[in-house]
């Protein structure tokens, strides 16, 4: 088959819910990719930053298969033994009480919305069906209804409603916005949500001590300090979270993507007795959520992370990319912005040439990255990534603006 039948195929058999680059892959290791034709990529992606630690870590492809060939489901009707081991390591690795295990960001999200009402009915003293979840302009928390209900993007709810209510929305980096919010309906919310970094809105950096300043604001209110860290989490952005490089410890943690290395769907919500025992048995719960198979590839994911010290080398990495960038001569880059190795690169559009041309053209020097939103690149290497293969890559990424922007 050419790379042409296998785009075929899928337009024909599959739903028409992404338009991927026209490059069909076969094979990955590393922070490499490579395609049908067994061209070589330095994926500069990771599949929206789930691949943190590489493509097809032996060490966690080892953990998966191991228990794949010995327990993969129970359910949680009954106990198995490895549950409890990764609940107790996720738990003292990211210092909580406890931990709901789910699949997907968006489930880990609805989880989060879940226990943020149920505490602000049972602990707050919120009205029943009164409680109010503040969100900010430009989030992105997954496609359910319920999320899309809190978007302000029209491509992810346009057409979907009815909408979830429950939800007020707030610029995003506008600390004041939300102490408005709080002075005038603070006895009725029960939680802020928040991405420390927005990356698929084209990862927007709020200002220094935006994180802090909000934080100290819901301490005051009696409000939920909730961080969504599914892509900013695990070491990403140089810090092991994002919330770290301002000392915010958040009332409910949601990870995803990177806890299982890019391997299997695990995802998760970690908070105190407080919030986590508002649920009880019955409540709430997924048929896959802490199953073995997950369990033993996130301990393996996130072992790895501290083993190969990733946060401090995409720390190192991310300085490295942005300086390199910042001396790319092109007409078309007009910012560039990022923490660790959660970057972007606002493009302005020439000769009708688009962020999406210069994805293209990239991919024909060998960088695979893709645009969100427009004329926003993001470049999200795994955080294994070293010096030369940086240089390398900013190389052929620079080729690629040189070509496109003449
Ligand atoms: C911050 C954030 N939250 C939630 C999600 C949704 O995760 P999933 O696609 O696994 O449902 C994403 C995915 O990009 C995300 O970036």
């Amino acid at each position: 088959m050419k790379p042409q039948d296998y785009i075929d195929r899928e337009n024909r058999y599959g739903s028409h819910n992404y338009h991927p680059l026209p490059v069909v892959l076969e094979r990955g290791e590393g922070i490499y990719l490579w395609d049908v034709e067994r061209k070589r990529y330095y994926d500069f992606l990771s599949s929206y930053s789930a691949v943190n630690q590489g493509h097809c870590h032996p060490k966690i492809v080892n953990a998966m298969t191991r228990q794949s060939a010995m327990l993969t489901l129970t359910s949680r009707a009954f106990y198995n033994n490895v549950l409890g081991e990764y609940e107790e390591y996720v738990t003292k690795y990211f210092g909580y009480d406890k931990v709901l295990p789910m699949n997907t960001g968006a489930e880990a999200d609805e989880t989060a919305l879940k226990l943020a009402r149920r505490w602000g009915y049972l602990k707050k003293g919120i009205p029943e069906n009164e409680a109010i979840i503040v969100v900010c302009d430009g989030n992105f928390h997954g496609r359910t209804i319920t999320i899309v209900s809190m978007s302000t993007d029209p491509e992810s709810y346009g057409g979907f409603g009815p909408f979830t209510p429950g939800f007020v929305k707030i610029p995003y980096n506008d600390a004041n916005a939300l102490e408005k919010v709080l002075n005038e309906q603070g006895a009725k919310v029960a939680a802020f949500l928040v991405e420390p970094i927005q990356g698929e809105a084209g990862v927007y950096v709020p200002d220094d001590g935006y994180l802090k300043r909000c934080y100290d604001l819901c301490k005051k209110h009696s409000v939920l300090f909730i961080a969504d860290e599914i892509q900013t989490g695990i070491a990403r952005t140089g810090k092991m979270l994002a919330c770290e490089h301002e000392d915010v410890r958040p009332d409910m943690l949601v990870l995803g993507k990177a806890i299982s290395g890019g391997v299997f769907p695990v995802s998760a919500v970690l908070a105190d007795d407080d919030i986590m025992l508002t649920i009880k048995p019955g409540e709430h719960g997924s048929t896959f959520g802490g199953n073995p198979v997950a369990c033993r590839v996130a301990i393996a994911a996130l072992e790895i992370v501290k083993e190969e010290s990733l946060a401090e080398n995409a720390m190192r990495m991310g300085e490295l990319f942005r300086k390199k960038m910042s001396e790319v001569k092109s007409n078309m880059i007009e910012l560039i912005r990022g923490k660790g190795l959660l970057n972007a690169v606002v493009i302005r559009n020439k000769n009708g040439k688009t962020a999406w041309d210069v994805c293209m053209e990239m991919k024909e020097q060998g960088v695979l990255a893709k645009p969100t939103h427009g004329n926003i690149i993001r470049f999200a290497p795994p955080l294994i990534i070293m010096k030369n293969e940086i240089l390398d890559a900013v190389d052929r990424i620079a080729r690629a603006f040189e070509i496109v922007g003449r």
